[in-house]
């Protein structure tokens, strides 16, 4: 069997179909027509053995010309394809930021607040310093005035761990006062710092306690540091947290380890919010780590910055903050 088939002919119409194709596997379908087992081509290449010598060597040029004609214009159609899904794809420019941010994910809110915090006391000249969050009872409690049977304890519902027999009682700290004396003790003034970190203690959670937060303790000792710097300096911090309507003000209070001892209140948005406690550095607790009250004096604060964030963004619900809820944090 020879192919008697016009060639100019048959390449148009294998060409139009093939340029016809607008997927890859409508070309596979085709390639396997025209070039497959069963295809007219592979027939005659059979074919070519049983002819007789003559007619031989012409009908395998030919159909070697029709196979090299068929396997080109397959080779076109398919980097014609392979460009196309190129250009569609460069259509999308892979090095543009998506921009749905609450989608790739963001800071947590007390975070960014933290943040703030960071940057308001670095630009004070203070350091931040951390200290651990399995404390002593000694540092918790006890050289900060309050022995074991002292009552100002309980104002610290506390989770105690268990230790082995011998050994300091431990406690996750209920507050970050206890870096206190072991700031103290490795450094002499005049020193600034805040500590950051968390706390625990034992309380029924509601919409304005969580049994762990955060605090940022506040730390200064030097010459002739007083109640009036304290004062400053909170007022200070608060305007560049909030803005610059804060006020603040002082309330007597009661803590074993600061003499005298205030609360904190700040005034925004209309109300007065409570949100730390602070005093001078009681002469005894100076004393304990090391410093002599006779020549230097210091502030300390504790804050909250979970309530700080409540405050910020207006939340109805301080839980809002520790619960996996993404709700939450797209909103503020
Ligand atoms: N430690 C106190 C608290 O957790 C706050 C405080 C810090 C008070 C420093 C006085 C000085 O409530």
């Amino acid at each position: 069997m020879t192919i008697n088939i016009d060639l100019t002919a048959f390449q148009s119409s294998v060409i139009a179909r093939l340029e016809a194709t607008t997927t890859v596997s409508e070309l596979e379908a085709l390639r396997v027509e025209l070039l497959g087992k069963k295809s007219l081509i592979q027939a005659s290449l059979a074919q070519l053995g049983k002819l007789p010598q003559a007619e031989r060597k012409q009908a395998g040029e030919q159909a070697n010309r029709v196979k090299g004609i068929i396997s080109a214009a397959l080779d076109a159609a398919s980097q014609r394809l392979a460009n196309q899904a190129e250009a569609q794809l460069s259509g999308v420019d892979l090095s543009q930021p998506i921009t749905i941010a609450h989608q790739v994910g963001h800071i947590h809110p007390t975070q960014a607040v933290l943040a703030d915090v960071y940057d308001i006391f670095l630009r004070l000249g203070y350091a931040v310093v951390d200290g651990p969050e399995i404390e002593t009872d000694w540092y918790n409690f006890e050289v900060l005035n309050m022995p074991a049977d002292h009552p100002a304890r309980e104002m610290q519902d506390t989770f105690y761990l268990q230790s082995n027999p011998g050994q300091a009682p431990l406690v996750p700290r209920t507050h970050t006062s206890a870096a206190q004396i072991r700031y103290m003790s490795q450094r002499q003034p005049p020193f600034k710092v805040i500590v950051p970190g968390k706390v625990y203690r034992n309380e029924d959670e509601d919409r304005t306690h969580l049994w762990s937060f955060y605090q940022v303790e506040g730390l200064v000792v030097g010459e002739d540091v007083s109640m009036a710097d304290l004062k400053g300096t909170l007022l200070h911090v608060m305007q560049e947290l909030f803005d610059e309507s804060v006020k603040i003000r002082f309330r007597p209070s009661y803590f074993p380890y600061t003499e005298p001892s205030v609360e904190v209140d700040v005034w925004y948005r209309d109300e007065w919010l409570e949100i730390c406690g602070a005093g001078m550095v009681h002469p005894d607790v100076l004393e304990k780590g090391g410093i002599n009250p006779e020549l230097y004096s210091g502030f300390a604060f504790g804050f909250g910055p979970d309530r700080l964030t409540v405050i910020r963004y207006g939340l109805s619900d301080i839980r809002m903050l520790w619960r996996p809820n993404l709700l939450t944090s797209r909103q503020v």
